[in-house]
């Protein structure tokens, strides 16, 4: 990640606490994710996201996406160089906003055609590490017409003016946890994400 862009993603949080930067990833990263997801996809990687709560029928009302969780020590250099630039981005939120963020957990994120995510919060009732939320779309020529927009609630009592983010490959979003409301719209094609949280001790 090159100092321009964590600058602009600490200011944005300083001021804010979300952030939308387009272009974050370069298009040859992005290219490199979105192989190595479709691959792992095609071959039987990705669970469903429910699955694991013990309530998948209930999950599926909320979520309709397929996940697979991403190791750090990942061998692919796309994902590679994704880890590295989380962790610069890790170290530098630590330094400006003593978060105290530990580790990162996350997982490449597949929203086959009709799915969507229901307005919610990441950070759970039972589990409140979960600090920072990031996300970087890797889709290719995606428009509004395909649907699947990130919609975000600017004010944390989740009521009032939303915006709507379109998942455009290189497009990162990242926000406070536990604040902010969000939702995925119905996508009309497939689409992919890779979502990361980091998590407090
Ligand atoms: C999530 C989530 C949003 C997106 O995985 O918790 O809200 O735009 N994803 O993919
Ligand atoms: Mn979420």
């Amino acid at each position: 990640m090159d100092i321009e862009h964590l600058n602009i993603v600490l200011t944005a949080l300083a001021d804010k606490g979300w952030c939308v930067l387009p272009d974050f990833l370069a298009p040859e990263a992005v290219a490199g994710l979105r192989a190595e997801c479709l691959e792992r996809h095609g071959a039987g990687a990705f669970h469903d996201a429910g699955v694991g709560s013990g309530q998948a029928a209930v999950v599926w009302e909320i979520r309709g996406d397929h996940i697979l969780w991403v190791e750090v020590d990942d061998p692919h250099p796309a994902v590679q160089a994704y880890i590295d630039s989380t962790e610069a981005l890790r170290q530098a939120v630590n330094r400006d906003f003593f978060l105290g963020l530990h580790e990162l957990e996350s997982h490449f994120a597949v929203y086959p055609p009709g799915t969507y995510y229901k307005k919610h919060l990441d950070r759970f009732r039972d589990n409140d590490r979960r600090t920072l939320t990031t996300i970087v779309y890797l889709n290719e020529d995606w428009t509004e017409a395909d649907g699947g927009l990130l919609r975000f609630w600017p004010d944390p009592s989740g009521t009032g003016e939303t915006i709507d983010i379109v998942p455009a490959g290189g497009t990162l979003v990242a926000f406070l946890s536990e604040l902010y409301w969000h939702e995925v719209l119905p996508a009309r094609r497939t689409r992919l994400a890779l979502t990361g949280w980091y998590k407090r001790r």
